[in-house]
């Protein structure tokens, strides 16, 4: 018989040794972590095992197991916020479980019930609460994991499995607040292909990206605009997804765009409360909200007519990070911040936006209270 995940069954055994909280200016996001971890073990003859949260430690595996061999790794990136009541929030966990599950599938690795999983996360949470910092812009990052673990240097089906999840507290990314990036326009290296897996969580998407990031950094740029095809279109920047705003010159008519959810582009939950948010509080007489393809060109030609206003990449750990050039073919393309300050109205709105749902000033079902 094959065991479903069972919040149920978890058991908790507690440090001896708590560490000592770093204060909120010395964050640095990934860098410390909680006291405790959940882990489960999977076996295909057993399924899932029983749920422990226990002291954060080393994980002891057989050098062989194919996680180390052959990229059987995903990963979500998740927060948790403390509201001024001082209740635990997790921001829209049944987003980054069901896209758990969809990365866990592509790899044959086991799927699971994504509320049991968020029950036991919730568990998690309330043991290591004091870490969470209640100050708006910072907050507890969740990383949720599930690797391979099956020994033996033959490629196949992975018959044993750890799902893990430990988290760190964070503070803004940035710690001035927004700070505006320069972006290299990157289409010698590829992020992601029809096809591929690059709608996916895998580790293995990741790792290809860090030489040209490094090549774009010794010209002077943060992060890759990452271009796909003999058109050139954007498809996301660094490892987050890329938004672009034009506004019409005729017009006056502003749009908001995207690239499209075609299997080359991370299902970003970030993205998915961007376009929600815009959809639902935007005035369509003066703003289109578009998922659709946009080349480099039209972005370098709109930038030259002045129809290009504003840029941001967006993602779970910066949430919004507005852009201010983009270097493409010896050229700058200026992208317009306000006057005085590291972003433009909308980035900044959106942030705005964001961050009073995810700190529950504004009641929202995607806030869900531990
Ligand atoms: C995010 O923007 O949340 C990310 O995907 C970054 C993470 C890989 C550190």
């Amino acid at each position: 018989m094959s065991s479903a995940l069972d919040s149920s069954k978890l058991k908790i055994t507690k440090t001896t040794a708590p560490k000592t909280k770093l204060p909120n200016d010395q964050l640095v996001f990934g860098q410390s972590f909680t006291d405790h971890m959940l882990t489960i073990e999977w076996t295909a003859e057993s399924g899932w095992g029983t749920p422990e949260i226990k002291p954060y430690g080393n994980l002891s595996l057989d050098p062989s197991s194919c996680v180390f061999h052959y990229a059987f790794e995903l990963f979500e990136g998740l927060k948790a916020y403390k509201d001024s009541k001082g209740k635990i929030r997790m921001f829209r966990p049944d987003m980054n479980m069901k896209r758990m599950n969809k990365s866990a599938a592509r790899i044959c690795l086991p799927t699971f019930d994504s509320e049991e999983l968020i029950k036991l996360i919730g568990e998690l949470l309330k043991i290591d609460g004091a870490f969470i910092p209640q100050e708006r812009g910072y907050s507890l990052y969740i990383r949720p994991t599930m690797i391979g673990t099956t020994a033996g240097l033959g490629v196949g089906t992975p018959d044993r499995a750890l799902l893990f999840v430990i988290c760190s507290p964070v503070g803004p990314y940035y710690k001035t607040g927004f700070k505006a990036v320069r972006l290299e326009a990157t289409d010698y290296a590829t992020r992601a292909w029809p096809g591929g897996v690059g709608d996916k969580k895998l580790g293995a998407n990741y790792a290809p990206c860090i030489k040209p990031q490094l090549e774009a950094a010794s010209r002077g740029y943060q992060q890759n605009l990452w271009l796909f095809g003999p058109e050139k279109n954007v498809t996301e920047v660094g490892t987050m997804n890329f938004f672009v705003v034009f506004q019409d010159k005729a017009t006056g008519k502003k749009e908001l765009v995207t690239a499209p959810l075609d299997g080359t582009i991370l299902e970003g939950v970030t993205r998915d409360s961007i376009l929600s948010l815009a959809r639902e509080r935007l005035d369509p007489s003066e703003w289109d909200v578009n998922e659709r393809y946009c080349t480099i060109t039209e972005i370098a030609s709109k930038a030259e007519s002045g129809e290009l206003v504003e840029a941001f990449g967006a993602g779970t750990a910066a949430v919004v990070s507005p852009i201010k050039e983009i270097g493409y073919n010896g050229t700058a393309i200026n992208v317009p911040l306000l006057p005085g300050e590291q972003s433009g109205p909308l980035t900044k709105q959106i942030a705005d936006w964001i961050a009073e749902l995810q700190y529950g000033v504004v009641e929202s079902e995607w806030s869900r209270v531990v």
